[in-house]
């Protein structure tokens, strides 16, 4: 195979390259960059070029490969790409898989496939717990979608997977400030696919909960720890409580690789904080004074008692059992 391509991604493996879909330009523009060496790939994960959990374990991947082809130190490229951003567990874990490989390119190949292959299996295990009812409509939060992954997505993977089915599934996308991943992607890719979409602003969660409008919460994660605390983007917890207070179903979706063996609780959860200049601004626009000072976490946790399930490739699992679901066969 001397090319892989994808909604995010495109390998050249024999010319040791590879393009990425600039996420930053989307949804106005869609802009691919070239990536050579792992520097361009540290690059374009810190600065959100990609972004989602799983994307970022496969760039990273790729971003060692790159480093073997040019004959570099890869323990100094896996260093750097471990500190490019400190929640999403996938990049430890496509990282560690690096590292452990004498034949980088054929790891880098198979985490790629493998991604795909993943959210199809958590696709069809998360579409059972939608309903069948003449429309169901589904509440997420930031993009855990295609986007997010090399491809198919893993709470949108479930969407997908059930629309494929015949089942008639409307999203509500969260805006999701400070970077907008629902407004500028979510929206992108479900329009794009023909799935029926509507964009809320996040402070109108509460509100359409209160209209009975929502059959069911699925959000992505960054990382999960073994007593069931899921790290995700800022809000998430929030919309757990409110999903809570109005007894709607709360989703996580998630690969296996999202589960940190060595997070015991969500103490063990470092929690990036971002700059405070995507907090003052909406697209290079100046919203707040520049002399307060803003608040910039990027991630929040969300509890194991406001979970109702963990959608995983290994199947549907209770928050508690997720210590047992890493170490389960599937
Ligand atoms: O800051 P981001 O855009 O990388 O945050 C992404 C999320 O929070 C996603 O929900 C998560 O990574 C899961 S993606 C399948």
């Amino acid at each position: 195979m001397s090319e892989f391509k994808s909604l995010t991604l495109r390998v050249r493996w024999d010319e040791a390259e590879f393009d990425y879909l600039d996420q930053t330009q989307l949804p106005d523009r869609e802009v691919w960059r070239t990536c050579r060496t792992h520097e361009d790939a540290a690059e374009a994960i810190e600065n959100m070029r990609v972004r989602g959990a799983p994307l970022i374990g496969a760039v990273a991947a790729l971003g060692v490969w790159l480093a073997h082809e040019r004959g570099e130190d890869t323990r100094k490229a896996v260093q750097r790409l471990r500190n490019t951003r400190p929640t999403a567990y996938n990049l430890h874990w496509a990282l560690d898989r690096m590292e452990r490989t004498d034949d980088p390119r054929r790891e880098a190949q198979r985490i790629l496939e493998e991604d795909v292959r993943t959210n199809k299996r958590i696709g069809e295990h998360g579409a059972r717990l939608l309903p069948d009812s003449d429309e169901c409509t589904v509440l997420t939060h930031c993009n855990a979608g295609a986007l997010a992954c090399v491809d198919w997505g893993t709470a949108l993977g479930v969407v997908r997977t059930a629309v494929q089915q015949g089942k008639n599934v409307h999203v509500i996308a969260t805006e999701t400030r400070p970077v907008q991943q629902g407004a500028r992607l979510t929206c992108w890719e479900l329009h794009r696919d023909n799935i029926p979409v509507t964009l809320i602003p996040d402070t109108a969660v509460g509100y359409v909960m209160t209209q009975g409008e929502i059959d069911a919460v699925i959000v992505g994660a960054d990382r999960i720890a073994l007593d069931g605390s899921v790290a995700n983007k800022i809000g998430t917890y929030q919309i757990a409580l409110l999903a809570h207070e109005h007894d709607i179903p709360f989703y996580v979706a998630a690969p296996t690789s999202t589960i940190d063996p060595n997070a015991k609780t969500a103490d063990d959860i470092p929690i990036e904080h971002r700059p405070e200049e995507e907090v003052k601004t909406v697209r290079g626009v100046k919203i707040a004074p520049d002399e307060v000072p803003a608040l910039n976490p990027a991630f929040d946790i969300t509890p194991p008692e406001l979970i109702d399930a963990i959608i995983t490739e290994k199947g549907v699992i209770k928050p508690e059992h997720v210590a047992s679901a890493l170490h389960s066969t599937d």
